[in-house]
């Protein structure tokens, strides 16, 4: 956990790669996206909490279908900023059995972690697996799964705003930032 001070230091310090407005046409193209492909089918919506909080309340009322709402809890880097076991909070239950069903995530990393989510998801009998993700990050390398819907491609950086937290601060910010290389 960053203090207020720290947490206003790492701001300050931040780089920022993509302001409100862009952030919003990104929100706004996958919506479009998801109303075309999803209209007939009645998904079940899991959000992952708790980045992909603020990508899924604004996400959620430009949506113009029939759907049903719930969430995950599912944490990968802790505290940390390096990529660690997976801690299920809530693991998806049995309410998607014979669902199509939508994972909202903040950002695809290396990936593992919306792997472990299809592979509960489809294990659980979910009759098709979608998943969007605000950010896609370009790590450089293949990943385990791929999203279907994808707000904006990112650098291979660690960022925060949007939902995404550094140290735990500053998931409020409707803009991204970059933690500045030194
Ligand atoms: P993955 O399993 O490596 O794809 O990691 C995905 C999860 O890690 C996401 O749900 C995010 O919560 C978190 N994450 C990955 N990269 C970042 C980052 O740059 N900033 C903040 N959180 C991140
Ligand atoms: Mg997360």
């Amino acid at each position: 956990m960053l203090n207020d001070s720290q947490a206003r230091t790492v701001l300050a310090d931040a780089e920022l790669l993509f302001a409100a407005d862009e952030v919003q046409h990104a929100v706004r193209r996958v919506a479009q996206a998801i109303n075309a492909t999803l209209a007939d089918q009645h998904p079940l919506l899991l959000s992952v909490m708790g980045g992909a909080v603020v990508f899924t309340g604004q996400l959620l009322p430009m949506l113009d279908f029939p759907l049903d709402f719930d969430y995950l809890h599912v944490s990968r880097y802790g505290n940390d900023k390096r990529g660690g076991e997976l801690h299920w909070k809530v693991a998806p239950r049995e309410n998607v059995t014979g669902r199509v069903v939508l994972v909202v995530d903040d950002i695809l990393d290396e990936g593992e972690t919306m792997h472990a989510i299809k592979q509960r998801v489809m294990e659980l009998g979910a009759a098709k697996f979608y998943s969007a993700v605000f950010a896609d990050k370009n790590i450089g390398k293949s990943k385990p799964v791929h999203a279907d819907f994808i707000g904006m491609e990112l650098p291979n950086r660690f960022v925060f705003g949007y939902g995404m937290d550094i140290h735990g601060a500053w998931r409020n910010l409707p803009a991204i930032y970059a933690v500045k290389e030194h």
